[in-house]
């Protein structure tokens, strides 16, 4: 019994020298150290010899345990080492580097004037009413008080589905009907957002695509002098405290009178630069009192109801107080472009 744990342990601590990875160690173990190793088996059958004996061969099979549990953890530990060595030589992680940055997005310039926009809307008391982009003839145009021979069609020439009646809006103002019938004879203070679509020789100032505000106000007693203070409050809000405002008559078929906003150049100061053309001012919006006829289209009394609307350009007044000099940035996706607000 003795020579066989002697035996035994010189053949472990042989065949142990020569294991270089962590299974054939993990195996080594299981047939040396294991419960079915040879050495347990020399234990189990310890009863069988004699008394003498059986207190020497305890000893022994104790020792060569030990000896060999010993010599494992060492060579553990030396395979351990060698593979942390070679894992630093080969793969070189230094995580000293900086991390990677993660890329953030943002939000796009028109959207970033529209929610200024909205907000400021917000607090003088309009709603957001969402409105339809694909647009019968109807409501962009006869309803608003320009049949099918208005010439000041022409100044709106969009896309024509292959539907017949069915356009892309070339406007938001369309929406006004469509609240005016939703909420008849309830007062009305809302602003409609949303793209419209203009067939257009593109050049700098004009796209074929491009964001609206509409707003519209409706109610009793609603007058020129309502839309102007309204307006002016709006400007001194958007633009600078002391924003001076001019209105200039003008013409749309659907108000009555009609008006263009102008705000004074704020580059120059009102003295005339390239922005402004030199005429010290820059036009922001159309507006005007709608018109009686639009009004009984929605289902108001032009009698006892009046109103005014307006309509601004959010591309146009981002490239106003940004100095921006070519629409065609905005729906281009350059991220050169983008990535500059
Ligand atoms: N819809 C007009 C346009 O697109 C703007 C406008 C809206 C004018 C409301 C008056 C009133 O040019």
């Amino acid at each position: 019994m003795l020579k066989r744990l002697d035996r035994i342990k010189a053949q472990a601590l042989t065949n142990l020298e020569s294991i270089n990875d962590p299974a054939a160690l993990q195996a080594w173990k299981v047939k040396y150290l294991g419960r079915s190793a040879e050495l347990a088996e020399v234990l189990q059958d310890l009863p069988k010899a004699s008394k003498e004996e059986r207190p020497q061969i305890g000893r022994r099979a104790n020792e060569v345990k030990n000896a060999l549990v010993a010599a494992y953890e060492e060579q553990a530990n030396t395979l351990h080492k060698k593979a942390l060595a070679q894992s630093l030589v080969q793969e070189h992680l230094d995580v000293t580097l900086p991390g990677r940055p993660r890329l953030k997005g943002r939000l796009h310039p028109a959207t970033q004037t529209l929610r200024q926009l909205f907000r400021i809307w917000a607090e003088m008391g309009f709603q957001i009413y969402h409105s339809r982009e694909v647009e019968t003839d109807e409501y962009n145009f006869g309803l608003l008080n320009m049949p099918a021979y208005h010439p000041a069609r022409d100044m709106w020439d969009t896309f024509y589905t292959t539907r017949s009646g069915i356009i892309l809006r070339t406007q938001t103002s369309p929406g006004q009907i469509h609240v005016m019938r939703e909420r008849a004879p309830e007062p009305i203070r809302v602003i409609l957002p949303g793209m419209c679509y203009r067939y257009e020789q593109i050049s700098a100032r004009s796209e074929i695509q491009f964001n609206q505000i509409e707003g519209l106000a409706i109610g009793h007693n609603i007058t020129f002098a309502d839309l102007k203070g309204t307006l002016m409050a709006f400007a001194s809000r958007f633009f600078s405290q002391n924003a001076a405002t001019r209105f200039r008559a003008s013409h749309f078929p659907f108000t009555e009178p009609s008006a263009e906003m102008d705000v004074e150049c704020f580059i120059c100061g009102g003295e005339g630069c390239s922005v402004c053309k030199d005429t010290g001012w820059l036009e922001i919006l159309g507006c005007g009192m709608v018109h009686p006829l639009v009004l009984q289209n929605g289902g108001y009394d032009p009698e006892e109801f009046s109103g005014f609307a307006f309509g601004m350009g959010p591309e146009r007044m981002t490239m106003l107080k940004r100095q921006i000099h070519d629409i065609r940035y905005f729906w281009r996706n350059d991220l050169r472009f983008l990535e500059q607000f």
